[in-house]
């Protein structure tokens, strides 16, 4: 084969979906993955060239299996897109052990299975990871102990990765999306939120899916090939702000 071959994780909405739609636009053949099987048979209709594999990232032995249906029906991996997570916003004495490990499972565990599962087959074709954190694993906030947590050792597993794998010639980055209008977000954003980010983020509103999915597909790309171990953060400019304070603007 000589298409090359992604596989984005949680690929059957959302930021997953939008990224496996450019990769597809791209060129590339896309394994996609989604725990959710329904809406994963329904996003992948249509998209001849893709792979649909309902599994669960956050167990070791299905994601074995993603790495060996992914050889034996493409026998290639280009980019890894770490993308599949869970959000759960809740106050430190809320969150009990089965909460924390419920965003961990996915959010860290899943992304270091995935990673870890896919190295053979990424040094053979010198590959690209690109894992999902968020401004949350960046900037602390209130509710986000375990998402935030788990997103900031996302950030740090993505230098790890690239620490290692460079002699191999695979390259991982990191993107940390700022709030786009997705099921996972509109569930845990109330219009008190919304309304707060939109004072908070010098471009003076959400993100969409096709933004984040620009700039991940990029990263993929032999576009990024000198790019390695770093974080965008794919925000409207949010991270980058000090002292944003809305009466210090002009309009
Ligand atoms: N939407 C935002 O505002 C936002 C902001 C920052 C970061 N992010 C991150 O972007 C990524 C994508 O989020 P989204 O907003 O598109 O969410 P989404 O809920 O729309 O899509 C996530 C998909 O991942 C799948 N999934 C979850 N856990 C899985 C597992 N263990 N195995 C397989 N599939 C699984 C879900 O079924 C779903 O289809 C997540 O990592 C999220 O944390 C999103």
């Amino acid at each position: 084969m000589t298409e090359k071959v992604a596989l984005v994780t949680g690929a059957a909405r959302g930021i997953g979906l939008a990224t496996t739609k450019l990769f597809i636009e791209e060129g590339y053949r896309v394994v996609m993955v989604d725990r959710d099987g329904d809406e994963l048979a329904a996003a992948s209709k249509g998209i001849n060239s893709a792979l649909p594999l309902n599994l669960d990232i956050s167990a070791p032995e299905q994601v074995d299996e993603m790495i060996e249906r992914t050889q034996a029906h493409f026998g290639r991996l280009d980019a890894l897109v770490n993308n599949a997570g869970v959000a759960d916003f809740g106050p430190i004495e809320g969150t009990d052990f089965k909460r924390w490990r419920t965003v961990m499972e996915t959010n860290l565990d899943g992304v270091f299975l995935c990673s870890q599962a896919a190295t053979p087959l990424l040094k053979q074709s010198k590959g690209a990871i690109v894992n999902i954190a968020s401004i949350s694993g960046l900037r602390a906030s209130t509710l986000r102990v375990a998402y935030g947590t788990s997103k900031a050792a996302v950030i740090h597993l993505t230098e790890q990765l690239a620490a290692e794998l460079g002699e191999y010639g695979i390259r991982a980055n990191c993107v940390a999306p700022g709030p786009v209008r997705t099921k996972l977000a509109m569930a845990v954003h109330t219009q008190d939120i919304i309304d707060a980010y939109h004072d908070a983020i010098p471009l003076n509103r959400y993100g969409s899916e096709d933004e984040i999915a620009n700039v991940i597909v990029f990263l993929c790309s032999p576009k990024a090939s000198y790019v390695t171990g770093q974080l965008i953060s794919v925000d409207g400019g949010f991270e980058s702000t000090g002292i944003g304070l809305p009466s210090l603007r002009s309009g």
